[in-house]
């Protein structure tokens, strides 16, 4: 037969090279590795963030755990830095890293959404006056205004009951309408489209 396989040829070759395989792996096993300090270090990063409104650019990420003077922080590939705080954010998908004195990192994915500017006001009024009869998973008349999508999707009915009082008015007392500039935010995203971009 033309082809033989190595180790019938060669069993001394392969029978040094098992021992010889053997040695290093008990070498090994006599001087550990010095244990690694990061083993069950995990941050479970909390944030808060603002979206970038229109073309400015303007979104923010800051850190609210882990903070501390021994924890820095970096954003994508950038270098670590003290302040917890990221300024001046474009829309997008972001990483950042928090990293202990020794140097122990733990990551948090976050995105940046962007709002247009008649939107980002309508929105700001929903988290100020709709909860939390309508947010944190209120749902009062089957509304819940949790996602951009649950607001942008009840445009007519924001409209009809936070401005017109159709068919009465929201808020509900005891809390108070709202002012008019406030009304007038809705009306302008309304005739604007209606959509988050707007
Ligand atoms: C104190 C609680 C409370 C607050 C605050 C509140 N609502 Fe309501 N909302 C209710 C209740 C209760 C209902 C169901 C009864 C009804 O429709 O009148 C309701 C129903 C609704 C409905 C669904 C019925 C429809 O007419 O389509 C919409 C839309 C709505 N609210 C919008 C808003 C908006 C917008 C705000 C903030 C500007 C707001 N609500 C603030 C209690 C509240």
């Amino acid at each position: 037969m033309f082809q033989t396989n190595l180790q019938y040829r060669y069993p001394a070759l392969f029978l040094s090279l098992f021992i010889v395989l053997v040695i290093s792996g008990c070498s090994k096993k006599d001087s550990p590795a010095a244990p690694d300090p990061c083993i069950g270090v995990s941050y479970d990063v909390q944030y808060f963030k603002t979206e970038s409104i229109g073309t400015s650019n303007n979104g923010s990420i800051t850190i609210n755990y882990p903070v501390g003077d021994t924890i820095t922080y970096k954003l994508n590939n950038g270098s670590y830095q003290a302040a917890p705080i990221f300024n001046n954010l474009a829309p997008g998908d972001y990483v950042v890293t928090v990293k202990n004195q020794k140097g122990c990192t733990d990551t948090a994915q976050i995105s940046i959404l962007n709002y247009g500017p008649k939107y980002a006001l309508v929105k700001q009024i929903i988290v100020g006056y709709c909860g939390p009869c309508h947010r944190n998973g209120g749902n009062e008349g089957g509304k819940n205004f949790d996602t951009d999508a649950s607001i942008v999707a009840s445009w007519d009915r924001i409209k009809a009951r936070a401005v017109d009082a159709n068919p009465s008015q929201m808020p509900q007392a005891p809390n108070a309408p709202l002012t008019n500039p406030d009304k007038q935010k809705i009306v302008d995203w309304v005739n604007a489209g209606h959509r988050q971009s707007d």
